[in-house]
């Protein structure tokens, strides 16, 4: 199969977490026999360095010609020391988002099973932990008008705003996989005090009713959910919710995995989809060769099976990402004592393992 790829690296650690996803990609295509065409672009602060702003034209018609999107992360702390700056790099996420209509936004959450002991939390805990966080992604109070201040500017709101049809489309999204998994969405709402949760739980419950009648619904609120998580993460299947939960929620159920370097994450919607590590910047470790590319590297095999349909070939870099680590051949955030190894002595592991050939211990 042909196919282009739109890269898109951003700022921090994204380059360099990104490239090993690139090469990941690379090997792939040899192995199996693909040609993967990888564009550049600029997103974030060194687009705002580059042209003014953080979500170019260039860039959006680039991801709009391409068949998948790979990004980095953007975030710059020069930007969060001035909350005054009139264009900050997170805008060019969220006009992303909404220009490409990114409305579901997975999060896979399952540990690796050489990694349960490294997980702060009890290892009989997270056992039998393996959800997918389905988080609704350009509406809710990241999006919501009006926003802003009063005239004087001592008072500041957000609006929280969704339609039926925002909660909808992202439900049928939630209820598909939970198809392809075990039969079970948990929404997770405030329904007990916002309007916009109740919206959430009327609409949800007639979808199901309707078309979804094999899955099994329940519902949690949002507090209870955020102990339910790390007392009991086995209960969840698939976990649907609004953005700014599940924005909170998907950070906290990282700790499951034991890194926030683990985790890939896919954004789909009304036409290309996008894949991201969902560790951010981390702009301390920037340029350090430090960071851990899996989460990247496992974007791109989440690329491969829900763009692409290369179930196989996903499956090779995930059995990748997993040998990597049994072996040892982790990165500082996960090497706790033993010999931590650099992104690119990782990324270029993975590539041999994924290639087949006889991987040995550096
Ligand atoms: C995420 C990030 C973003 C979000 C930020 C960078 C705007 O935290 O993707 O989870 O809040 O959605
Ligand atoms: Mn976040």
């Amino acid at each position: 199969m042909k196919k282009n790829i739109a890269v898109l690296p951003g700022d921090g650690i994204g380059p360099e977490v990104i490239a090993q996803a690139v090469n990941t990609l690379k090997a792939i295509a040899q192995k199996f026999g693909h040609t993967f065409c990888f564009e550049y672009a600029e997103i974030g602060g060194c687009a705002i360095d580059k042209y003014g702003e953080p979500y170019p034209a260039a860039t959006h018609e680039l991801c709009m010609k391409s068949d998948a999107i790979l990004f980095g992360a953007i975030g710059d702390p020069k930007y969060d020391m001035d909350p005054q700056a009139k264009v900050r790099p997170e805008q060019g996420l969220l006009k992303m988002r909404k220009s490409l209509g990114l409305f579901a936004n997975l999060r896979p959450i399952r540990p690796f099973p050489a990694l349960l002991d490294r997980s702060p939390l009890k290892k009989e805990r997270i056992a039998g932990a393996d959800m997918m966080i389905v988080r609704e992604l350009t509406g809710g109070l990241y999006f919501g008008e009006p926003r802003g201040r009063n005239e004087s500017g001592t008072t500041a709101f957000d609006t929280c705003i969704y339609s039926k049809e925002e909660i909808s489309r992202v439900a049928v999204r939630a209820f598909e996989l939970a198809g392809l998994r075990k039969n079970h969405v948990t929404l997770v709402d405030k329904a007990n005090v916002l309007a916009t949760s109740r919206l959430w739980r009327e609409t949800v419950k007639a979808l199901r009713d309707e078309k979804y009648p094999q899955i099994k619904l329940d519902y949690m609120f949002v507090d209870n959910a955020a102990m339910q998580l790390v007392t009991a993460p086995g209960y969840f299947d698939v976990l649907l919710t609004e953005n700014l939960f599940g924005d909170i929620l998907s950070d906290e159920a990282g700790v499951i995995t034991g890194s926030i370097g683990l985790l890939p994450s896919a954004s789909a919607g009304e036409s290309v989809s996008l894949y991201e590590p969902i560790h951010g910047s981390y702009p301390q470790a920037a340029g350090k060769n430090t960071a851990n590319p899996v989460a990247a590297i496992l974007s791109g095999a989440m690329l491969l099976e829900y763009s692409f349909g290369m179930q196989k070939e996903a499956e090779a870099v995930t059995d990748a990402c997993a040998r990597a680590i049994e072996n040892g051949i982790v990165t500082e955030d996960l090497a706790a004592g033993g010999k931590a190894f650099s992104t690119s002595e990782v990324g270029e592991y993975i590539c041999k393992a994924v290639m087949g050939k006889q991987v040995t211990p550096f």
